[in-house]
């Protein structure tokens, strides 16, 4: 039995203006499809036995409205996907006994051959009682991603001799050299399991208020903590089955050149002349780049947006400074 937990409570800063605190990324329509990219989850999910979605209060309704089959968890605060997966862990151990979580993040694109990759996965939980990632072929030195180093080869997957969470860029070199792959922050594991390894880090305090019914009193006492941290960089028993799909987190604007042909990656309406390998993506507006290169031009709302594509990082910077102007 297959419980699919997916996490919908993340706010996406970099795709900002598309991606706002009140409209993150897990709700945009992103690419060639006009289903948000959480609904393509719980369909990429629609597999599995059960479907959560832990997301947090602000969010809720929009999660009913677009996933109406699922069980929503909300969290009363958000503290990061340590304690939403802490918390998605002991309600499948209590609603949907005997269950294998499949955790999935909700703001990814992802291709054919999921399913296939994922009940591989499920299988090796099963049958190791290890915690599963799924891992991805990586093609540069990224800093927003965690890596995996493959240990011994066990047929289907692999023994994890070591799960780094996002390296800096010397870092990222010396793991590419190593044969790691990327964690595509996909997971599957018992909630015995998981809770089992929760318990030996900083989510113990958490796991512990879970244990005594107070969902709240969990929350409250939880510091903010990524699973990568508090759970997967220490635990013991991993393993990693390698992903055979193609997979992109759209993290910043410049993935949208991955996502979408041409001279230039049109997400909406725009016109160019003499103008290549600019990412143009709005709402209802029409957008039009005259003599002008390797920009992220995005309007969304009463908001533009224009960064040169080598600086689309750098809108996290933007989006703090938005923040402290209030
Ligand atoms: N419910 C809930 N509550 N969900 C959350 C929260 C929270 O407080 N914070 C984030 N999420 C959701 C996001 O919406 C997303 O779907 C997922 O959890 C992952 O969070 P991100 O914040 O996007 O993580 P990341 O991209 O920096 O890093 C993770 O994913 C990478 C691959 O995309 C890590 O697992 C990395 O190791 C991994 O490489
Ligand atoms: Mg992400």
């Amino acid at each position: 039995r297959t419980a699919a937990v997916l996490l919908a409570g993340g706010t996406g800063t970099r795709l900002y203006p598309a991606s706002r605190e009140d409209r993150p990324k897990q709700f945009l329509a992103l690419g060639d499809d006009d289903r948000s990219l959480l609904r393509r989850t719980a369909d990429r999910a629609g597999f599995a036995d059960d479907l959560f979605v832990v997301t947090r209060d602000a969010y809720a309704d929009r999660v009913r409205d677009e996933v109406p089959e699922a069980t929503v968890l909300v969290e009363p605060e958000g503290k990061d996907t340590g304690p939403a997966l802490a918390y998605a862990a002991s309600r499948v151990a209590d609603d949907a006994p005997d269950a294998t979580m499949l955790c999935l993040p909700s703001d990814h694109v992802v291709g054919d051959g999921f399913r296939e990759t994922a009940e591989t996965a499920v299988d090796v939980a099963e049958r190791t009682g290890a915690l599963v990632t799924l891992g991805v072929e990586p093609d540069r030195p990224a800093t927003g991603y965690g890596y995996v180093e493959p240990g011994a080869d066990r047929g289907d997957h692999f023994e994890v001799a070591q799960f780094r969470e996002k390296p800096d860029e010397s870092e990222a070199e010396r793991l590419l050299a190593r044969d790691c792959l990327w964690n595509a922050g996909m997971f599957t594991w018992t909630p015995e399991a998981f809770l089992d390894a929760a318990r030996a880090g900083p989510l113990a305090p958490v796991v512990s208020a879970l244990e005594t019914g107070g969902v709240a009193d969990a929350f409250a006492r939880a510091d903010p903590v990524s699973v990568d941290y508090a759970v997967l960089e220490r635990a013991g028993d991993v393993r990693v089955v390698p992903a055979g799909f193609d997979w992109d987190d759209v993290g910043a604007w410049d993935a949208l050149e991955r996502l979408l042909d041409g001279e230039n990656a049109v997400l909406g309406d725009a016109a160019t002349v003499d103008a290549s390998g600019n990412v143009l993506a709005s709402d209802d507006k029409h957008v039009s780049v005259v003599g002008a290169n390797d920009l992220v031009v995005a309007a969304f709302d009463d908001r533009v947006l224009v960064v040169p594509k080598d600086d689309a990082q750098r809108v996290r910077e933007l989006v703090a400074e938005l923040r402290e102007q209030g």
